[in-house]
């Protein structure tokens, strides 16, 4: 008998502390703070307002960044604007989703781990492009532009809009899309499309004790609120490292050796076929036929811009006459072990 009711009081037990009382009660809290911007929430816990901030949103402005950025015109007064580059539009170098799983464990990517491979998977997980330029997901809410050899190497051209957002749209605009400056209704209007996307409290993996701090934050001392804006500006990047690496050299490349051309496929189709799939990025159509698998194999041992050692790392500059030009993959954009993949299914495509 007493045996008994010490398994049952086991039981019991166990099941007490396997349930999670902590959610209903601060559920009604968990939705409020879930729907506040992340820059809302680090005004009231006493950081300072982002340089770039917006206080109305206009959301027929954002819908006009929207087209501009996904198309690179928009109606204007209504006209069709001028489109801001005839070669490129921003997403054909950017994201605009999410690239990174908010949720912890379960083999899941926390936002600032910045590993490629993970990021592949998640981008196969979600279908999506896998691109050279960061995700302008969360841009609204990022402070330093042009990091690491971005900067590095173009000082003078990033001076300016390596802490400010508008300078660094200007940018891209300008240079990374061989485009024009935006005229000052087009910057506005994708500036409103980047904070009708900014970051809420849900985006972050934040727990329900740190949500049910934020929620009473005027409850908080100084130290936690310092300590809980810490932790909701490690949930996302505020920047993105950037690392250029050079061609690797010969005695250091596998050509694909122990390579896994499932993954070169995937990354295949959603980088390099981002742009080369239709000629209207680039004049080098690429496919998944054996030409397209010949044509690599042929030039991968040189370093030649036709060996994918050399032009994923370096790319290729825009000329006078010739303004596309394929930008670089840091390490951080795509790693050697991807390259080595790329080429395994280069090899495959070869065998057919
Ligand atoms: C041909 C490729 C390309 C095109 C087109 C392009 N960008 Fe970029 N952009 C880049 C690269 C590469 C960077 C370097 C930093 C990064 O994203 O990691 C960058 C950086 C940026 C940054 C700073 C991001 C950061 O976190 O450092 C912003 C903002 C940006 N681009 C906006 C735009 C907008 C808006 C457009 C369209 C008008 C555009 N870009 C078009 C390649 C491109
Ligand atoms: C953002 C668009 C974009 C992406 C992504 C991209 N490229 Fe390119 N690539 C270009 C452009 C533009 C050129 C310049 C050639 C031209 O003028 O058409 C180019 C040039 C090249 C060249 C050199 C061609 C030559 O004859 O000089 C190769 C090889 C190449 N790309 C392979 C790749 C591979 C492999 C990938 C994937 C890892 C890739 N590209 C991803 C746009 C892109």
């Amino acid at each position: 008998m007493s045996k008994f009711l010490f398994f049952s009081f086991l039981a019991i037990l166990t099941l007490l502390t396997s349930y999670d009382f902590s959610r209903p009660k601060v559920n009604i809290g968990h939705l409020e703070v879930d729907e506040w911007g992340v820059e809302e929430a680090l005004i009231k816990l006493g950081d300072s307002a982002y340089k770039h901030h917006i206080a109305d949103l206009d959301s027929k402005k954002a819908e006009m960044g929207k087209d501009l950025v996904f198309n690179g015109f928009t109606t204007y007064n209504g006209k069709k604007s001028k489109r801001i580059s005839p070669y490129f539009v921003c997403t054909d170098c950017h994201n605009t989703q999410r690239e990174f799983g908010s949720e912890r464990g379960l083999g899941m990517v926390h936002p600032k781990d910045n590993n490629p491979q993970k990021r592949l998977v998640y981008a196969i997980k979600n279908d999506l492009p896998f691109l050279p330029g960061s995700t302008l997901w969360g841009i609204y809410n990022r402070t330093s532009f042009y990091n690491g050899d971005y900067r590095k190497k173009y000082d003078g051209l990033v001076d300016k809009a390596k802490d400010d957002l508008p300078e660094a749209i200007q940018v891209c605009s300008k240079y990374c899309s061989s485009g024009r400056v935006l005229k000052d209704w087009e910057l506005e209007a994708i500036m409103h499309y980047f904070k009708s996307e900014e970051l809420k409290i849900k985006d972050l993996g934040l727990d329900a004790n740190q949500k049910k701090n934020l929620l009473k934050y005027q409850n908080l001392d100084d130290g936690e609120k310092r300590g809980l804006i810490y932790s909701i500006k490690d949930e996302y990047f505020q920047s993105y490292p950037a690392n250029f690496l050079y061609t690797m050299p010969k005695d250091k490349r596998r050509y694909g050796e122990n390579g896994n051309s499932e993954n070169g496929e995937e990354l295949f189709e959603r980088s390099c076929l981002h742009c080369h799939g239709e000629k209207r990025v680039t004049y080098l159509g690429l496919d998944n036929s054996k030409l397209t698998g010949d044509f690599f194999l042929k030039y991968i041992e040189g370093y030649k811009d036709q060996s994918l050692y050399q032009i994923i790392r370096w790319g290729t500059y825009a000329k006078r006459g010739r303004q596309q030009y394929m930008p670089q993959y840091s390490k951080e954009k795509m790693s050697d072990d991807q390259i080595e993949d790329l080429i395994a299914y280069m090899k495959k495509l070869s065998e057919k």
